[in-house]
């Protein structure tokens, strides 16, 4: 029919097919295409029913996300889905793969539905800062009732296809989809099934409208964690116009919810930030056609905080995992905490009651290095010490066999320098974790300089396997994330100095959207680290200093910048805390000012921006919104925030350029002054954004 809907007929069966790689998005040229097939197939006399399928990975995975922000090309997904719902001969959606978003959209403005059994269906547009714009917040809720509708609809996660037929929001579970449609569409001919239009048939929403508490109870548990977003209030609000008003008043309540959110700011930045992990994925420089090296089986050096959830994060995703230690008792300590974390977690009901057994079933702990021999990758996540690395890469060199990858979780040390003891440094690099492991995304994987292409592709392809999302790096001390975060600290501390308390530091930063402010990380993290570096360094932080002197480690010892109640982990501002300060103030000889909110705000964010600036013309980072997809996975940036480089520009280079120059001056730390790539851009009106095309066409 088109170049991406096909029309076939098979003995009175019309069956549609959607062609539009890689993922069959909804393009102005798809809807047309599905518009002009469905109508000709109503027209045909020969037809008597219609089935709407996929070629390729997967059913319609939603809206073309591109062309959100553009001018909009007829014809609407709406009209669309109108015309399949208005259909006088039976359409049956046949879905594989994911049908999300403004797919699942389509198949339910489909009479029937059904799906292979191994098929995902979902409405994620919460995800892109979104709602359904298409009808799923009122025909969902029609389907499946509104108690899943709002855990689908506000928490844009899938469900599988047993849980779908479960609900009704499947009629069958089939073999193949071409054949499995076709066949019950001849089912639903041979019954003379009545089409079901799901917006006429409001029977599932009558519990709902009888007892609100059903809907009101979904709501609060599915926007507990919701902060600062928008999208989740707003696609909960349409849901409940599905209850209370008729179905085309409902639509509309839909549709205005859907433009307010797709012109906003926040939708802008979690669209960004969707494009800019794919894009983080694509690794430059390396010569066309390389590829991974397989990998069936990882080894893991050191079962603490980081070889433990790392090798969680392997059992998750099946693999199996050989975690090595320096005698049996820290090996049993290391997977005592495993199995008590994944107790915990199918207590909650977070994953499944025989998930446990299964997850430590994969992990082998075992004593010697020696036990590396089998392994494709190995990642070795011992102590933070260069001498105690070499000597674990030593051994691992004689261990290995050929083309294993050899890679470090190390935060800070030269990758490079490690790879050195090596006889084989083209297949050493940095896999840098962020704790805890198990379920913080990022994987910063760090490429040395003699890092061979293939070896990196194997890092990034088996971090996005374990569901990573892996940002190459360049090496540097603490890569880039911890780099920033460092350039970050040391202005928290410096406002100590001039008058603010770790608790108003804190509070702008969890206002912004942060999880944490960089003291109560401190605390969590335990001060004693730092104190003993600074003392090795010779280095001096008389505040940080005087309290570990205190004995106020952080967390770990109940107090820090904070002080902890015994069994909890919320900081309390301490008193002592403020006499301390005070106290180290008046020894230097310093005097308190009252330092304002928005000062804070700029100090916390501008010299990361401006280390970010550093980073990438040292070529650290590949682009700018490699950086973005640090922050967003690796500290919890807002997401409604983009990351870091895109909120640069979404305040303008310039005025932050003007900012970090007078802060340059007033607190005498020429550190600050615009590093000369945000200068530069800063003079042309120039964006992050406008670096990261280039970088894209290049
Ligand atoms: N629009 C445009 N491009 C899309 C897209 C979409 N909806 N979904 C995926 N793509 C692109 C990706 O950017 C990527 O492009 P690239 O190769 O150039 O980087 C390519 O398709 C493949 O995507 P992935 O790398 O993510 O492939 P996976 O196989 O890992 O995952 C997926 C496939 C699960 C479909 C995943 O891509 C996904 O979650 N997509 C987004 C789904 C979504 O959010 N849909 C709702 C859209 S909003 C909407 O429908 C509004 C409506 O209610 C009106
Ligand atoms: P940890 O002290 O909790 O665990 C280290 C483990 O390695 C210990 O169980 C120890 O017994 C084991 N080990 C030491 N030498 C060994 C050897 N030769 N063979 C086998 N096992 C050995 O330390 P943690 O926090 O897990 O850190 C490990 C690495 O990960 C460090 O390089 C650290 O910088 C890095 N990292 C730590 C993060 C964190 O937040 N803790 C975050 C990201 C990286």
């Amino acid at each position: 029919m088109t170049d991406v809907v096909k029309l076939e007929c098979h003995d009175a069966i019309a069956i549609v097919t959607v062609d539009s790689p890689p993922v069959n998005a909804l393009s102005a040229a798809v809807r047309r295409g599905i518009s002009e097939s469905v109508k000709q197939a109503i027209a045909d006399p020969e037809v008597q029913a219609i089935v709407l399928t996929c070629a390729g990975r997967t059913f319609i995975a939603g809206a073309d996300i591109t062309e959100f922000g553009k001018p909009p090309q007829s014809p609407g997904l709406g009209d669309v889905i109108t015309e399949l719902e208005n259909s006088p001969k039976p359409i049956v959606a046949a879905i594989h793969g994911t049908a999300l978003g403004g797919g699942l959209e389509v198949a339910l403005g489909c009479h029937f539905r059904v799906a292979v059994k191994d098929a995902k269906l979902g409405l994620p547009e919460v995800k892109l800062g979104l709602l359904p714009g298409a009808g799923g917040t009122q025909r969902l809720p029609r389907a499946v009732g509104p108690e899943l509708a709002v855990k689908m609809i506000v928490g844009g996660d899938p469900i599988g296809a047993a849980v779908a037929l479960e609900h009704g929001l499947i009629d069958e579970i089939v073999e193949a989809t071409a054949a499995g449609g076709e066949a019950f569409a001849r089912k639903v001919l041979a019954e003379s099934r009545p089409l079901r239009k799901l917006r006429d048939d409001d029977s599932k929403l009558q519990a709902a409208k009888a007892d609100r508490s059903i809907f009101t109870q979904a709501v609060a548990a599915m926007t507990k964690k919701a902060r600062g977003l928008e999208a989740p209030f707003a696609a909960a609000d349409a849901v409940a116009a599905a209850i209370d008003l008729p179905f085309d008043e409902g639509m509309k309540k839909e549709r205005d919810g859907f433009m307010k959110l797709v012109t906003g700011e926040q939708s802008k930045a979690q669209r960004y930030a969707f494009f800019a992990e794919r894009e983080a994925a694509k690794v430059s420089g390396v010569p066309e056609g390389t590829k991974p090296r397989p990998v069936t089986r990882v080894a893991i050096i050191g079962a603490g905080t980081m070889g433990g959830g790392i090798a969680m994060s392997f059992a998750n995703a099946g693999i199996p995992v050989t975690l090595i230690e320096t005698g049996e008792e820290q090996l049993k300590r290391g997977l005592g905490v495993m199995q008590k974390n994944y107790d915990s977690t199918a207590a909650r009901g977070g994953i499944p009651a025989d998930a446990p057994a299964k997850r430590m079933a994969l992990i082998n702990g075992v004593v010697g290095l020696e036990h590396v021999k089998d392994a494709d990758l190995i990642i070795e996540a011992v102590f933070e010490t260069m001498a105690v690395k070499k000597e674990v890469f030593t051994a691992i060199d004689a261990y290995a066999k050929p083309g294993a990858v050899l890679a470090s979780n190390t935060s800070y040390l030269n990758i490079d320098e490690i790879a050195q003891v090596t006889k084989r440094p083209e297949d050493v690099l940095g896999m840098h974790f962020f704790s805890p492991a198990n379920v913080m995304k990022l994987c910063e994987i760090v490429r040395a300089d003699k890092t061979a292409p293939d070896a990196l592709l194997t890092a990034v392809a088996i971090a996005r396997k374990i569901a990573k999302v892996p940002a190459v790096v360049g090496v540097c001390d603490g890569f880039v994330g911890n780099r920033m975060l460092a350039a970050r600290g040391k202005q928290a501390e410096q406002l100590l100095f001039e008058g603010a308390l770790p608790q108003q530091v804190d509070a702008v930063v969890t206002k912004f959207g942060m999880p944490m402010g960089p003291f109560a990380m401190g605390d969590l993290a335990g001060l004693d680290i730092g104190w003993r570096s600074r003392q090795d360094r010779g280095i001096k932080s008389e505040i940080a200093d005087a309290l570990c002197e205190a004995g106020r480690f952080g967390q770990k010892t109940g107090k820090g910048y904070y002080k902890y109640e015994a069994g909890s982990r919320a900081p309390l501002p301490d008193p002592e805390v403020e006499t301390l300060i005070n106290d180290t103030l008046n020894k230097l000889g310093l005097k308190r000012r009252e330092v304002p909110d928005e000062e804070i705000l700029e100090r916390m964010m501008y010299p990361m921006i401006n280390e970010g600036a550093r980073i990438l013309e040292e070529k650290i980072a590949a682009r700018p919104s490699d950086i973005d997809v640090i922050w967003l996975y690796g500290y919890g940036w807002p997401i409604y925030r983009g990351g870091p480089m895109f909120y640069a520009d979404s305040v303008g280079l310039k005025h932050i350029a003007e900012r970090l120059s007078y802060y340059a001056k007033a607190t005498n730390d020429p550190t600050l002054e615009p590093a000369p790539l945000l200068a530069r851009l800063a003079a042309e009106d120039g964006s992050f954004a406008t670096l990261t095309q280039r970088a894209k066409a290049a």
